[in-house]
């Protein structure tokens, strides 16, 4: 089984230009008049989650072309080649295996000899173990006293995904435990949260798929030396830094023991990871047994998605949506928009997820690409952003694709809070559908007491274009379950449009020229005149380097001269 496509992704798409022209100018308002039965039919139910998609602007036929897009672009195939552990990210030469880290059913999936399953089972069995010792209380801080509070230590998909996961799961936390996240090479990010923990009682889980990466190796040297300087002995660094790593040797020389050490492999995507011993700060929260139900959660979407015909598939009909609004509409931003204050951070966490995957401009034999890409995503829970950018989303010159996500239910209701909420959750995607015409916000006007020609001017601010698409996600609660899953989904979306987009999802270059300036500029700030006129380093312009830009140059001397002055 081979996964390759020859043909590029304008060609794949080429076809749905004549559904667009077809379609013309009609609207998906004058869609869903037209077909009373859309909100019905285009609609799908999986692990737990239900995805209407019907507010987009595409009909049955479009959507056929869609499939048939995918279909060229050897999605089944890709599919199968992703389940299989073939090397799918070519440019690493690595299998992409984030599925094999919540399958908990006999399957073996063999990568390079190794059953990745047993692999991912067996050590996630031995983090949760321990985990649980630190939850129960056998396993102490070096004072005797038990662990209640655990500081992560890392960045990029070694945080975001925790992070969002553990606030996004409050209502599942253990009682007294606390959870902190620093990330930020900025020392105030650290400085904040060692203000508030007491060092005999809290672990520090250094979490780093390279263990190399400059913003936590320096975040946990630091909080290594705090540590220490609190008065805690060497020989307690064994009781209070725990290791999440692929790279065993690093891990080693910073000082870790193995059996505090927990491992993953390099099939394992930073931003895929939280499935991973990744995920220890969420176990830490809300217990074993949940994570392991987060990860059921995502298992089930795993098997719909592998499963189920491509029309019925949730999370390609997902992709599809996105590849029709992001190039047959031409809309180049994505909006996340939960209706749930616990998944505040999930549009950071689905940011890096999708931008960093599919945020690509050459296919995966090197070729332009040829089509747009990766959509810029942000979002905010609502109704928090209502009151901020979605004017913007009303009215503003472009448009924006949609994601609204809500839970039907809520743990403990507060009052009538939660039936507001979700009237909003109704309201804007349909607001933003069906807009207000300058009619009728004309016709609105009349009881006003304005002149025509007042009535003339104010309609044109009052009225709405409408036409614009979004998807909507309800799930019955947040839980770990429908969580994992909802992750899942968007997993597997990001995955099908990078295939139908022809380009590699699993790799991320792109962050690799920002990292060797920094390494470059450091030494230039904090070694003095040594390196004041700094060179370029690299490139093709071999001895000739250019001196730096100007701008940095003077930025750099700026900053120098501002410091040294304090
Ligand atoms: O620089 C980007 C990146 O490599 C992400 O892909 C990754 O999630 C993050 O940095 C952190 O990497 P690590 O887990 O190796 O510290």
């Amino acid at each position: 089984m081979t996964f390759s496509n020859d043909k590029t992704a304008s060609e794949t798409l080429q076809p749905l230009q004549t559904h667009r022209a077809r379609l013309g100018d009609t609207t998906i308002a004058q869609l869903f008049d037209k077909d009373t039965e859309r909100g019905r039919r285009m609609v799908l139910e999986a692990a737990g989650l239900r995805l209407d998609y019907s507010k987009n602007r595409v009909d049955e036929l479009a959507i056929e072309a869609l499939l048939e897009a995918a279909r060229e672009a050897g999605v089944a195939q890709a599919r199968e080649a992703m389940f299989a552990g073939q090397h799918i990210n070519n440019t690493e030469n690595r299998a992409v295996l984030h599925v094999a880290l919540r399958d908990r059913s006999e399957r073996k999936i063999l990568v390079d000899g190794q059953d990745a399953v047993a692999l991912a089972r067996d050590e996630l069995d031995r983090a949760l173990e321990f985990t649980e010792s630190v939850v129960g209380g056998e396993h102490k801080g070096y004072s005797g006293e038990s662990i209640d509070t655990v500081v992560n230590i890392g960045i990029g998909g070694s945080d975001l995904g925790p992070r969002m996961a553990t606030a996004a799961l409050k209502s599942f936390w253990l009682p007294g435990r606390q959870a902190h996240f620093v990330s930020n090479v900025d020392g105030q990010d650290l400085q904040d949260v060692l203000a508030k923990v007491d060092p005999a009682r809290t672990l520090f889980l250094i979490a780093s798929k390279t263990f190399t990466t400059q913003e936590t190796m320096t975040n946990a040297r630091s909080a290594r030396t705090w540590f220490l300087a609190q008065g805690a002995p060497e020989s307690a660094i064994g009781h209070h830094f725990v290791a999440l790593s692929t790279n065993l040797n690093a891990v080693a020389e910073f000082g870790i023991a193995p059996e505090r050490t927990f491992g993953f492999w390099d099939w394992v995507g930073g931003r895929y990871s939280i499935w991973s011993v990744i995920g220890l700060p969420i176990a830490l929260q809300v217990g074993r047994d949940s994570f392991y139900e987060l990860l059921a959660g995502a298992q089930a979407m795993d098997e719909h998605f592998r499963t189920k015909p491509l029309e019925q598939n949730m999370p390609l009909l997902l992709a599809l949506m996105g590849v029709w609004n992001r190039n047959i509409e031409e809309i180049s931003s994505h909006a996340v928009l939960p209706y749930d204050q616990r998944l505040a951070l999930l549009p950071s966490y689905l940011q890096q997820a999708d931008m960093e995957s599919n945020g690509k401009s050459v296919d995966r034999s090197g070729r332009a690409v040829g089509v747009g890409t990766s959509p810029v995503l942000f979002g905010e829970p609502g109704t928090n952003g209502q009151h901020a950018f979605y004017q913007m989303l009303h009215q503003g010159t472009d448009r924006v694709a949609c994601d609204f996500i809500a839970a039907a239910q809520v743990g403990v209701e507060l009052g009538d809070h939660h039936l507001k909420l979700l009237a909003n959750f109704l309201a804007q995607p349909r607001a933003l559908m069906r807009g207000k015409s300058f009619d009728e916000a004309r016709r609105e006007l009349v009881s006003g007491g304005y002149s025509e020609a007042q009535r003339d001017a104010l309609a044109a601010h009052r009225s709405f274009p409408g036409n614009r698409p979004s998807n909507a996600i309800l799930m019955q609660r947040l839980t770990p379950s429908t969580l994992g899953a909802l992750l899942a989904l968007y997993e597997h979306k990001i995955f099908c449009q990078g295939v139908i987009w022809g380009i590699n999802s699993f790799d991320q270059w792109g962050v690799e020229l920002g990292k060797t300036m920094a390494n470059m500029l450091l030494p230039m700030l904090s070694e003095g005149d040594k390196h004041a006129v700094g060179r370029e380093e690299g490139g093709d312009k071999g001895e000739n380097a250019l001196l730096i830009d100007s701008s940095t140059q003077n930025m750099l001397q700026w900053i120098r001269k501002t410091r040294s002055r304090a």
